[in-house]
């Protein structure tokens, strides 16, 4: 987690770095800061919390010559959201920035303590500067000193430091951490964590890999890679549409983006459908020869969506898939055949355990795939083949509308695949064509039931738990619904199949445990509505989803009624995103940037 910029050249350095924290925030706003050195000196501020506070203690600070600045905000991993744990990081003269996590700075620290050296944060990013010092003193120069830093970290990063002994130098490394470096024709050189920062001042950028490291001046980039050679920069051309999303007229990010997925889910569809196949012009049907089993690997809401592939991919390419939690998958030493295919999902394509995974599987010679919303992203540039989402930038931690593209990109796969199988015929194939064609007509927000959402909100505002519960594809659908919730609310929340209650959390029932029940028309409606009455003879206050009313409730919001399960599937989906944004709306919380969360976790 966390995002870093750099900037070398004479414009105002301070809005450069304060402007590209700002497309970077979602990665961390737990505290903020910049170190920039000009004519020889350093200027550092930092704040708690989000990046208002910086930008108010540095309004009376310009600089409006040749500067060499870095910048950071932060989600905390190593010690409190505090003023002295925010980066950058100072060391004697040189100051750090650090995505990522040090693993060995305890050892670092110890030694270096007892070297005399005296430590100002509970970070574990300090130790790099530190030991950077210690490497100086020692050292014919700052960039062998910088070198012999990296090759003494464990553990994953993307480091810019500055120093003033190389008053023009910013020296960066990167491994397991993103970073982008961005240039243009006025000779000015960017660094960032994603490429958003740089869009309007960068016009081309270079993405770097795992093991770069080097070091860029005006004049100079420098780049060597993991073996130490030197090697050349690959610049590409960076887009200039600034789609930096604005929230035109709504209150939060997460509300906008719950009312685009009619349509980004339009968008995701253009192109894919034919009359009896699906088209995915970026896939290779050579990516299915040999394979007997799906293996999907992801976490959060992205592992919620390839839970409801499973199903799909079950129900209609009739394939064996299997679903894991990347943070579980990597450490479990798992078995990988080669007649697998690895599909890892990822809104953002950088977090760090799914991407782990993927090395994994290509490290076993397993074909890839990744179904991801971020186009040059570190898994979009790893695995051998993408399909990518097109859901936009999404600024809400809380994910909506990428959740939806990705179900709406599984459905379309599981027909792509029953295609080659030949598991569905092609008037079934088509049929469900006609039905996806469909989804982004279910998916649009009615003011009378967000109205409906908004005013029953307020009785869910207490009590000691909710459970949502669902059958077959609705479990998944239950657990997003039950993460969105826990997220945005802080209220406790849990997923679970509706079948399951009565072997245990049905002891939990009373009037106040809240049960969220989805109850689709069109999938064991019998089976799912005697599992919520179970719970309401057991006095669990009742809040019943579906287009049919159920008198056992207590609660009812009514969806369509719809013709296929899956689209009522997707009217579901809708209704628990609004009920999670309205009562932490009521509850007063901060929806766009909940507490401890950060949008994407580039840490393990
Ligand atoms: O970018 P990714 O899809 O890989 O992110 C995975 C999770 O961190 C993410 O889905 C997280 O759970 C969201 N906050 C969910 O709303």
């Amino acid at each position: 987690m966390c995002g870093i910029v750099g900037y070398i050249g004479k414009k105002n350095t301070k809005e450069i770095l304060l402007d590209g924290l700002k497309e970077l925030e979602y990665r961390g706003y737990d505290s903020a800061g910049i170190a920039i050195l000009e004519d020889g000196n350093f200027h550092n501020f930092k704040a708690v919390g989000k990046l208002v506070n910086l930008e108010e203690k540095t309004k009376d600070f310009t600089t409006d010559k040749f500067a060499v600045g870095i910048g950071h905000t932060r989600w905390a991993t190593h010690g409190k959201p505090t003023e002295l744990n925010a980066h950058p990081h100072l060391g004697e003269s040189s100051y750090v920035v650090h995505n990522g996590i040090i693993e060995n700075y305890v050892s670092l620290k110890k030694a270096l303590i007892e070297d005399g050296v005296r430590f100002l944060s509970q970070t574990d990013t300090e130790v790099i500067v530190h030991q950077f010092e210690k490497n100086l003193k020692t050292m014919q120069s700052a960039f062998e000193a910088f070198f012999q830093t990296i090759k003494e970290l464990q553990g994953a990063y993307a480091i810019l430091l500055v120093t003033k002994s190389e008053p023009d130098t910013i020296f960066f490394a990167k491994h397991g951490s993103p970073m982008i470096l961005g240039i243009n024709s006025e000779e000015e050189k960017y660094f960032a964590s994603s490429d958003t920062p740089l869009i309007g001042h960068c016009s081309d950028v270079n993405y770097f890999e795992d093991g770069d490291y080097g070091y860029v001046s005006p004049n100079e980039i420098v780049l060597f890679d993991k073996n130490n050679n030197t090697k050349g920069v690959q610049f590409s051309k960076l887009s200039t549409n600034r789609l930096s999303a604005q929230k035109d007229g709504f209150r939060f990010f997460m509300e906008k983006e719950i009312y685009e997925q009619s349509d980004v889910i339009a968008d995701t569809l253009m192109g894919r459908l034919g009359i009896q196949n699906i088209l995915f012009e970026e896939l290779d049907k050579a990516l299915f020869e040999g394979i007997d089993e799906i293996k999907l690997c992801a976490c959060g809401t992205s592992y919620h969506s390839a839970l409801s592939a499973s199903y799909l991919f079950e129900r209609y390419a009739k394939i064996k898939t299997t679903v894991e939690i990347a943070s579980e998958f990597r450490y479990r030493s798992p078995i990988m055949t080669k007649d697998t295919l690895f599909i890892v999902i990822s809104q953002s394509g950088e977090t760090a355990d799914t991407l782990e995974t993927l090395k994994m599987a290509k490290e076993a010679g397993l074909k890839t795939l990744v179904i991801c919303n971020v186009d040059n992203s570190s898994m979009v540039r790893l695995a051998d083949a993408s399909i990518l989402t097109r859901a936009g930038i999404e600024k809400g931690v809380a994910s909506t509308k990428a959740f939806a593209t990705q179900v709406c990109v599984f459905w379309m796969l599981s027909l792509y695949i029953a295609e080659i199988k030949n598991s569905l015929s092609s008037e079934e194939i088509a049929a469900q064509i006609t039905l996806l064609r469909e989804v982004p007509g279910h998916v649009k927000v009615s003011d009378a039931m967000h109205e409906r959402i908004k005013r029953l909100s307020k009785r869910y505002l207490h009590g000691h738990g909710f459970f949502f519960i669902g059958r077959d594809i609705f479990y998944p659908l239950a657990l997003e619904g039950a993460l969105k919730l826990k997220e945005i609310s802080y209220l406790h929340a849990e997923g679970y199949p509706s079948g399951e209650m009565k072997h245990g959390p049905i002891a939990l029932a009373d009037p106040e445990l809240f049960t969220i029940a989805l109850l689709p028309q069109h999938l064991l409606y019998e089976k799912s509505k005697s599992n919520v009455e179970e719970l309401s003879a057991r006095d669990s206050t009742i809040c019943a989803i579906s287009a049919l009313e159920f008198d056992k409730a207590d609660d009812y919001i009514p969806i369509s009624a719809c013709r296929d399960y899956m689209l009522e599937f997707f009217e579901m989906m809708v209704v628990v995103q609004l009920l999670s944004l309205e009562i932490s709306i009521r509850l007063g919380n901060d929806v766009d940037m909940p507490r401890n969360l950060a949008k994407s976790v580039t840490v393990e």
